[in-house]
């Protein structure tokens, strides 16, 4: 199975809000999540720019951006879409 890309935003503003210490939770994310995950870090994803997306710091899941990241909202996220995706197996 592909795993699923979480990408992490280290651009400054994320960073200073503590985006750094969500690079180090890949353990706990894949002990979370049924499926292989990779963790990638990225410089700024441009969401910082105009409030639109919420507050720093910010994660992506494909199209599903995670304002004010935190482990407990990515694993959320992971699930939410993991189940999404069974029912679209159906
Ligand atoms: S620094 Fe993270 S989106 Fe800009």
């Amino acid at each position: 199975m592909k795993p699923l890309t979480i990408t992490i935003c280290t651009g400054t503003t994320c960073y200073v809000m503590g985006s750094g210490y969500l690079l180090s939770i890949q353990e706990q994310i894949e002990s979370a999540c049924s499926r292989p995950v990779e963790i990638v870090g990225s410089s700024c994803l441009g969401l910082c720019k105009d409030g639109q997306y919420g507050r720093a710091p910010f994660v992506q899941i494909g199209s599903t951006v995670i304002a004010e990241a935190t482990a407990e909202k990515i694993i959320e996220t992971l699930k939410q879409q993991t189940a999404r995706n069974s029912m679209e197996q159906i």
